[in-house]
């Protein structure tokens, strides 16, 4: 049926009068950066730019191969496209224990500590939303992965900044939180191996965070969804290997890095049992479980030959070495992580983050994420991501010289 102007206008007046339809909390978040810088590479590219993404966290190379058969011959199935019962699969839970049992000699009831979620973002999002009361306080790390404070905000508690320096190898330091943000605050953030300055933390300083979370009876989030992306024989420690970790902590996990399967949405949460059971009771109102085959197929990632891993990782390992010493030797000395897929970049003097990223993709086609979209605390850095091939990151950093 066609619609006349008249008619068209006269219907949006009838939605629109006096009302908005968009809630106030929204008025906190400014259009996502990744979002608008999508459109501006379209756009240079439509110009004829070519342009090198070195911005983004997605993995560029494909899932094991094993992966991809278990997910085509599960689709095959006819009985398999229907819902899932709620956290399904138990086979998928259990792989998910025995990845920590094996890899970190953690031991996880499949039933009650480990929730499979839609990729970690989704459980990050809704367990602010599952466990905060409005007035609560979130602590956050800056620079950081911005969904914590987005879950804190939407759930109308308050995120509160707490600095992450590189003179203290961008771990927190306790004294530095006012105690009466401590007061309120109701839980407490940490991302490593880090997004996004790659740096790394020890078992020992895991084990103070348990303990400091424990004395101000805080409930600890870990997410460490880049842990087995790592380097030069580097093992990244997981807070379920603390012993007591489970009475007051839970850990977030995903294949998006693992295993090259950032679109299939595969997260987990571990950990504390009440905290799970909440975010349980809020992600069945929320959503209806994922979809078989990607069940079992993630079932398969995790259960697969870790040497996959390790050649993969591999690759990255040759891309950041490439990277590093090819900044460094046009002046800019960027750190060698031992994991994580970035390389934390300084901008050269006297530029902001965002200015240095926007004229270096007008300029050269060359795209890097500013450090300032991860927080103040990321001002003057730039992150630069792993997933490009070795010609890419080549002539990018050859665009970058030039440019300097
Ligand atoms: C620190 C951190 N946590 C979580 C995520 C989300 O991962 P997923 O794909 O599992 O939702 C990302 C994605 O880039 C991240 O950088």
């Amino acid at each position: 049926m066609k619609i006349t102007d008249d008619e068209a206008s006269e219907t949006n007046a009838g939605l629109g009068r006096g009302r908005v339809f968009r809630a106030a909390r929204l008025d906190r978040f400014g259009p996502h950066y990744f979002s608008s810088l999508n459109e501006r590479a379209a756009r240079l590219r439509r110009e004829g730019t070519s342009v090198i993404r070195l911005d983004i966290g997605s993995p560029d190379m494909p899932p094991p191969p094993f992966v991809i058969v278990s997910l085509t011959q599960s689709a095959a199935q006819a009985g398999n496209h229907g819902y899932q019962t709620h956290f399904a699969l138990p086979e998928l839970r259990a792989a998910w224990a025995d990845m920590y049992r094996r890899m970190h000699g953690a031991a996880l009831d499949p039933d009650t500590e480990v929730v499979p979620l839609l990729g970690t973002k989704e459980g990050i999002f809704h367990l602010s939303l599952a466990v905060l009361d409005p007035g609560d306080i979130a602590l956050v790390p800056d620079p950081g992965y911005a969904t914590y404070a987005a879950g804190t905000i939407f759930a109308g508690a308050e995120p509160y900044e707490y600095p992450l320096n590189p003179n203290r190898g961008y771990l927190p330091d306790w004294k530095s939180i006012p105690s009466e943000i401590l007061e309120r605050a109701r839980t407490l953030w940490l991302n490593y191996p880090h997004n996004p300055t790659g740096s790394v933390a020890s078992p020992e300083f895991l084990a103070e965070a348990v303990d400091f979370a424990r004395r101000r009876r805080l409930l600890l989030i870990h997410d460490a969804a880049y842990s087995q992306i790592v380097f030069d024989g580097y093992r990244a420690p997981s807070i379920m290997e603390i012993p007591g970790a489970k009475e007051v902590a839970v850990e977030f996990n995903s294949l998006s890095k693992s295993h090259n399967m950032a679109g299939w949405r595969v997260g987990v949460a571990v950990g504390n049992s009440d905290v799970l059971a909440a975010l349980k009771t809020l992600k069945t109102q929320a959503d209806s479980g994922h979809f078989r085959p990607i069940l079992e197929a993630a079932t398969a990632a995790l259960n697969g030959d870790p040497a996959w891993i390790a050649e993969r990782n591999e690759v990255y390992r040759r891309r950041r070495d490439l990277l590093v010493e090819g900044l460094r030797a046009i002046g800019l000395p960027a750190a060698r992580p031992l994991a994580s897929l970035y390389v934390w970049s300084p901008v050269p003097a006297g530029c902001s983050s965002t200015d240095w990223a926007s004229r270096l993709l007008e300029r050269t086609g060359v795209s890097v994420a500013p450090g300032s979209v991860f927080g103040r605390g990321g001002e003057g850095f730039v992150r630069i991501s792993l997933t490009a091939r070795d010609a890419d990151i080549d002539e990018a950093l050859r665009r970058i010289e030039k440019f300097l």
